[in-house]
C-alpha cells in the first residue's frame, strides 16, 4: 500500500490532541499482514453459536481438579461445559497439575480444542508478596514497580496462571473506601505512570514468553468514586472529573498495550458499568481503539438486576453484550441466555463474533494455540516461588515504599547501640496482617514480622503486645472482630515503656480491614490502640510510631505529640526486614505519600488538586470555604515524605519559547549529612481556563540519589500532553494563557515560577 503524500501525525500521547503536523515525505508502507487476525477469522468460521458463546463464559474454579469428576450439580454442569468447549476461561484455578488437567479437558475433549485462559488476582505478588499497591505507589519508583510486577508474573506463570486481574487503576480520593489499598492513590498522572509500569511488568517483553501474563486494567470505570467511600456504591461524577481524573489512567494503560479491561460493579451516572455502552463501546473500543477484550467483574452482569437496570438475567445478557462486555465472569448470563437472544433476533451474531474474536486474539497472542501447556512446567513451580531474586526485589521495594512522616529532634535513625529498645504493639509480632488482603496465592503467616526483622539485624529488644487489635481468626471473606474491651496487656506495656529510652510502637489496621468490602467510617487507629499510645506517651515521649495500614489514617493526636512517625503500609513478605533497615538507617527513607492524609474523616474526600472555589479565603468572617471545627488543611499532603537528610531546591528556570515543549530547570541539593533519594515533583496550574482548572496538578517527577553536598540540575519537559486537559465534551485541548509552575518536595512546598502560552 502507498500512503498519501502528506501524512497526519498526532503529536500528543493522549490521541485526541488538537495539534497535528504535516510530514512531507511520502513513505512506501506495506500494511503488515495480520496473521493472528487471519487465524482468528478462520477459527471463528468453524465455530457453532454455542462454542462462540462458550468462549465468552468464565467460571470460577469448581472442584478439586486432581480428584474425581464432580458430582455436585453446579460443578458437574461446569465440567460438562468444559468438555463441550463452552468455557473460555476459568479463574481461581492454579498449580501446574490443576491447570494442566483442565487444559487437557478442553484441548483433548472439546471439538475445537481451544485453550483456556487461567485468571487470578495476582495483585502485589503471588507467593512472594511485595507491598500493597498503595504502598508501592509511595515509592514513586517506576523501575522498582515494574520489577515487582515482573516478579509477580514469573511466580504466577510458574503455577499455570496466564492472566492477572491487575493493575487496578481506579483513582480514589476517599480513604474510607477499603480498596484504596489496591490502587496508586489520588493522582491521575502518577496513577497513569504506575499503571503503565505494572502492565509492562506483568506482560513482559513478548506475550509469547512463558512467563508473560496478560494484565487487566480495572475497574472501568469510576469505581474509586463510590459515594461515601462505601464499596459498590453509586458513582455520580461530572464530565470534568470523568475525562480528566478517572479515564486517563485507563487510556494510558490501553496505549501501553494492556490486553484486558475489567468493567465495574458500580453505576456511573445512572448506568451500571457492565451495561454501559458509552464507556465500553464509544470510549474504550471506539475512541481509544482498544483491541483486547472486556471482562465483567464477578457477577456484575447479573447484579444489574439488583441495580434496577436489567429485568432478568436474559435482559442482563442482552444489555451487557450490546454495551461491549465481552466475557462474563460468573454471572451465567451469556452461557444461559445469549443463544435464545440471537434466536429471538434481539442481539445480532456480529456482536458475539466481535467479542469472540477479541478473546481468541489474546489466546493467539499468548501462543496458547501453539502450546496450551506453556505455563505448565513442574520444575518452574518448584524453583520460581519465593525465588531469592524475588525476595530481594520485595525487600527493595518494601524499603522504598516506606514514608517518613515525622522525625523531630532526629530521633531516627535509631542507633544499633540503642540499649533496651522497647517494642510495643500487636502488629510488631504479626506475620499475617502485613500480607494485606489480596494474598490469594501466598501462604498465611509468611511475612517477616518486625520482631524478626530486628532479630535478623541482631538488635536486642524487649517486646510487649499491649493490646490485641483483632479477636479470633481472620479470613479474606470475613469481617474482622476488633478488640474494644480487653486491656489486660496494657499495664505491662506501659511498665516496659517507662524503663526504656526509646519505644517503637507498631500500630495500625489489620490487613483484612482494607480491600474489597472493607469500607470504614472511622479511619483512626482501630480498637484500643489510641488508648495504648496515649498511655505509653504518658510515661515516655520518645516514641517512634510505625504505622501499618492500607489507607490514609486520620491520626492528628499522634502527628501533634509524637516525635517520629513512619508509614509502613502492609509491606508484604519482607515487611520486618524493610522496617528494621529503615529505622536503623541501613536505608534512608525516600517514599512520598500517593494519597493525602486527612486530619479528620470529616474532610474526606480531601485531595491536593482541588478547585479553588469562589471564596478561597481565608477571611476573618465566616463566609469562605472552610470548616468551623477543623482546619481545611490535610494532616500530610500528597507527595509528602521526609528523609534522614535534607534537600534544598533553587534556581528554577523556565523556557517557554516553544509552547509545545516548555523546559523547566531546577537545582536540587543534598544539604544534610547522609546520602539520600529525593522525589522532585513538578506541578502546574493554568490560571484561567474555559473549564476551571485545579489549583495544581502533578505533571512530572524525578527520583534522584544525592550524596551529601551534592547537587544536580533537573530538566522537566512540559508538552501538550502535560499542558492540556479535556473539556466537558471529552475533547483534549491546550489553551493559551498564564501558567504557574512549582517544583518541590511535596504538593505543598516548592519553588514557583510561571510561563505563558501565547
Ligand atoms: C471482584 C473484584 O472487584 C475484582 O477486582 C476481582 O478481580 C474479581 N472479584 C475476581 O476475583
Amino acid at each position: 500500500m502507498y500512503i498519501p503524500l502528506l501524512r497526519l501525525i498526532r503529536l500528543c500521547v493522549c490521541g485526541t490532541c488538537l495539534f497535528v503536523v504535516m510530514v512531507a515525505k511520502a513513505q512506501p508502507m506495506k500494511k503488515p499482514v495480520d496473521t493472528i487476525g487471519q487465524k482468528v477469522t478462520a477459527l471463528l468460521q468453524q465455530m457453532t453459536l454455542e462454542e462462540k458463546i462458550g468462549q465468552m463464559n468464565q467460571y470460577n474454579g469448581f472442584w478439586q481438579v486432581t480428584g474425581p469428576a464432580p458430582t455436585e450439580a453446579n460443578a458437574k454442569l461446569k465440567y460438562e461445559h468444559l468438555k463441550k468447549g463452552w468455557v473460555g476461561s476459568v479463574l481461581n484455578v492454579s498449580g501446574v497439575e490443576n491447570v494442566r488437567k483442565l487444559q487437557e479437558i478442553v484441548v483433548k475433549e472439546s471439538r475445537l480444542h481451544i485453550p483456556l485462559l487461567f485468571g487470578l488476582d495476582v495483585i502485589h505478588g503471588h507467593k512472594t508478596l511485595t507491598p500493597i499497591p498503595l504502598g508501592e505507589a509511595a515509592s514513586w519508583d517506576l523501575g522498582a514497580i515494574e520489577a515487582s510486577a515482573r516478579a509477580a508474573a514469573e511466580e504466577a506463570a510458574a503455577v499455570g496462571i496466564n492472566w492477572t486481574f491487575a493493575p487496578m487503576v481506579d483513582i480514589t480520593r476517599d480513604a474510607r473506601w477499603g480498596r484504596v489499598m489496591e490502587g496508586a492513590g489520588e493522582d491521575t498522572y502518577l496513577g497513569s505512570k504506575i499503571g503503565m509500569a505494572r502492565v509492562k511488568g506483568f506482560q513482559g517483553n513478548r506475550l509469547t514468553d512463558d512467563d508473560a501474563i496478560i494484565a487487566t486494567a480495572k475497574h472501568f470505570a469510576g469505581y474509586g468514586f463510590a459515594e461515601a467511600g462505601r464499596d459498590y456504591n453509586t458513582v455520580d461524577v461530572g464530565t470534568s472529573t470523568l475525562y480528566n481524573v478517572i479515564l486517563p489512567p485507563f487510556q494510558a494503560v490501553v496505549d501501553a498495550g494492556v490486553r484486558t479491561v475489567m468493567n465495574s460493579f458500580n453505576i456511573l451516572n445512572g448506568i451500571p458499568s457492565t451495561g454501559n455502552k458509552f464507556l465500553q463501546r464509544d470510549i474504550l473500543k471506539g475512541k481509544w481503539g482498544f483491541k483486547g477484550f472486556v471482562i465483567s467483574d464477578w457477577g456484575s452482569g447479573s447484579e444489574m438486576m439488583a441495580h434496577g437496570f436489567a429485568k432478568d438475567l436474559q435482559h442482563a445478557a442482552e444489555l451487557s453484550l450490546k454495551a461491549g462486555s465481552d466475557m462474563d465472569m460468573e454471572s451465567y448470563a451469556y452461557i444461559g441466555h445469549l443463544k435464545q437472544l440471537v434466536q429471538a433476533g434481539k442481539v445480532p451474531v456480529s456482536l458475539i463474533d466481535d467479542a469472540v474474536k477479541r478473546i481468541l486474539r489474546v489466546k493467539f497472542e499468548l501462543g496458547l494455540f501453539d502450546n496450551p501447556y506453556k505455563y505448565c512446567h513442574p520444575e518452574k513451580e518448584k524453583t520460581m516461588l519465593y525465588h531469592p531474586k524475588h525476595i530481594a526485589g520485595a525487600l527493595d521495594i518494601a524499603k522504598k515504599s516506606i514514608v517518613l512522616l515525622k522525625n523531630e529532634g532526629q530521633l531516627l535513625p535509631l542507633s544499633a547501640k540503642t540499649k533496651q529498645l522497647a517494642v510495643i504493639g500487636a502488629f510488631a509480632n504479626d506475620k499475617n496482617s502485613p500480607l494485606g488482603s489480596w494474598r490469594i496465592g501466598s501462604d498465611d503467616n509468611s511475612a517477616v514480622s518486625f520482631l524478626e526483622g530486628l532479630q535478623r539485624m541482631q538488635v536486642p529488644y524487649t517486646y510487649e503486645k499491649g493490646v490485641n487489635v483483632v479477636i479470633g481468626k481472620t479470613a479474606f471473606g470475613e469481617e474482622v472482630s476488633i478488640n474494644e474491651t480487653d486491656t489486660s496487656g496494657m499495664a505491662a506495656a506501659v511498665q516496659l515503656a517507662a524503663k526504656s529510652p526509646v519505644v517503637v510502637m507498631v500500630l495500625g489496621e489489620h490487613g483484612f480491614q482494607t480491600g474489597e468490602g472493607r469500607s470504614r467510617t472511622k479511619i483512626d487507629l482501630p480498637g484500643l490502640q489510641q488508648q495504648l499510645l496515649e498511655a505509653v506517651y504518658a510515661v515516655n515521649k520518645n516514641i517512634v510510631l510505625v504505622l501499618m495500614n492500607g489507607r490514609p489514617l486520620a491520626i492528628p493526636w499522634a502527628a501533634e505529640h509524637l516525635p517520629a512517625i513512619v508509614e509502613a503500609w502492609q509491606l508484604g513478605t519482607e515487611t520486618g526486614n524493610a522496617i528494621a533497615q529503615v529505622l536503623f538507617g541501613k536505608y534512608n527513607p525516600s517514599g512520598k505519600l500517593p494519597m493525602t492524609f486527612p486530619r479528620s474523616v470529616g474532610q474526606v474526600p480531601i485531595y491536593y488538586n482541588y478547585f479553588n472555589t469562589g471564596r478561597p479565603g481565608p477571611k476573618t468572617e465566616v463566609f469562605w470555604t472552610h470548616y468551623i471545627d477543623e482546619s481545611r488543611k490535610p494532616l500530610y499532603p500528597f507527595g509528602f515524605g521526609l528523609s534522614y537528610t535534607q534537600f534544598a531546591y533553587s534556581d528554577i528556570k523556565v523556557n517557554a519559547t516553544n509552547p509545545h515543549k516548555i523546559e523547566v530547570k531546577i537545582t536540587v541539593a543534598n544539604t544534610g549529612k547522609l546520602a539520600g533519594e529525593e522525589v522532585a515533583q513538578l506541578y502546574i496550574h493554568q490560571g484561567i481556563g474555559s473549564v476551571v482548572r485545579p489549583v495544581k496538578e502533578l505533571k512530572g517527577f524525578k527520583k534522584l540519589m544525592l550524596q551529601p553536598n551534592e547537587k544536580q540540575e533537573l530538566t522537566f519537559l512540559l508538552t501538550d500532553a502535560e499542558l492540556g486537559f479535556y473539556d466537558n465534551e471529552g475533547r483534549f485541548k491546550v489553551e493559551k494563557g498564564m501558567f504557574d509552575v512549582m517544583v518541590g518536595t511535596n504538593s505543598d512546598e516548592g519553588i514557583s515560577s510561571f510561563f505563558e502560552i501565547k
